[in-house]
């Protein structure tokens, strides 16, 4: 890995200091595109990641206090449970869902060493959340959506401030809308995908745009790795 923005004469990279998030609540997301702007190869992001994208995802993990993740997204990547990495106690996965069409054998409940969390809608079906109320934390954050400023709050009130937004395009997009999001961790792969997937951030159009600060660029091997944070006014 090595720096190309901010230019300050040294090569060092220390990843840990340049993603250590600051104290207090803080949103960050973190995903892979295609140089075209591709999410997903073949409806998965691996085709997207190289190694040292993948030791970020788990560094960047290491650093949160909380996984945030939609539910398509813990669906079709089929999601695994947190489990321990370097000694420390993971941080739990929290699935954001409507309709609580989550397996709870899947993994993410059953493969892992931290209760996870399911932020959910008043409106859910109530088998459903029988259900995953054995093997989850289940948490009402809105009547019919969930209302992002009210799930982080319900996840800050547990000591959870740190959250890391895994996606997907429309989980971000509901992040984005709410005004919630600080920093964006963006690695663009040096590949073109082509297709009509989603772009980064689904949904409704943002007018105006939001603005990003550029904090730095790293590469390795051909992929970027940006740093941005949100410009509030
Ligand atoms: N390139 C990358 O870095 C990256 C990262 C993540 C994901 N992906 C890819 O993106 C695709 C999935 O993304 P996606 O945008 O289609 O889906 P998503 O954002 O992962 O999940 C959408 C689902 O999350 C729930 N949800 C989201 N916002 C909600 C809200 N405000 N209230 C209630 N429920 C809410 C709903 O679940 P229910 O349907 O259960 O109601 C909704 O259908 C996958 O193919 C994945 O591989 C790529």
């Amino acid at each position: 890995m090595r720096r190309l923005l901010p230019v300050d004469g040294t090569d060092e990279v220390d990843l840990a200091a340049l993603y250590a998030p600051p104290p207090g609540r803080h949103v960050r997301a973190n995903f892979v595109v295609s140089t075209d702007g591709a999410t997903t190869v073949d409806g998965a992001s691996a085709g997207l990641s190289n190694q040292a994208d993948r030791d970020l995802f788990h560094l960047l993990r290491s650093l949160s206090d909380v996984v945030l993740v939609g539910a398509t997204t813990a669906r079709r990547e089929n999601y695994g449970g947190a489990r321990p990495s370097g000694g420390r106690v993971p941080p739990p996965i929290a699935v954001v869902s409507r309709s609580l069409d989550l397996d709870p054998a899947a993994r993410l409940f059953t493969d892992t060493t931290v209760r996870p969390w399911v932020l959910t809608v008043a409106s859910a079906p109530g088998d459903r959340r029988t259900a995953l109320s054995r093997v989850a934390h289940v948490v009402d954050a809105g009547e019919h959506s969930v209302d992002i400023p009210t799930a982080l709050s319900v996840l800050a009130a547990e000591g959870l401030e740190h959250v890391l937004c895994e996606g997907g395009p429309h989980l971000l997009g509901d992040v984005v809308a709410a005004g919630s999001l600080d920093d964006l961790c963006l690695s663009v792969a040096p590949l073109l995908a082509g297709g009509a997937g989603d772009r980064l951030v689904a949904g409704l159009p943002l007018v105006p745009p939001v603005p990003l600060r550029l904090e730095h660029v790293l590469e390795d091997e051909g992929t970027l790795f940006l740093r941005l944070s949100t410009v509030r006014g």
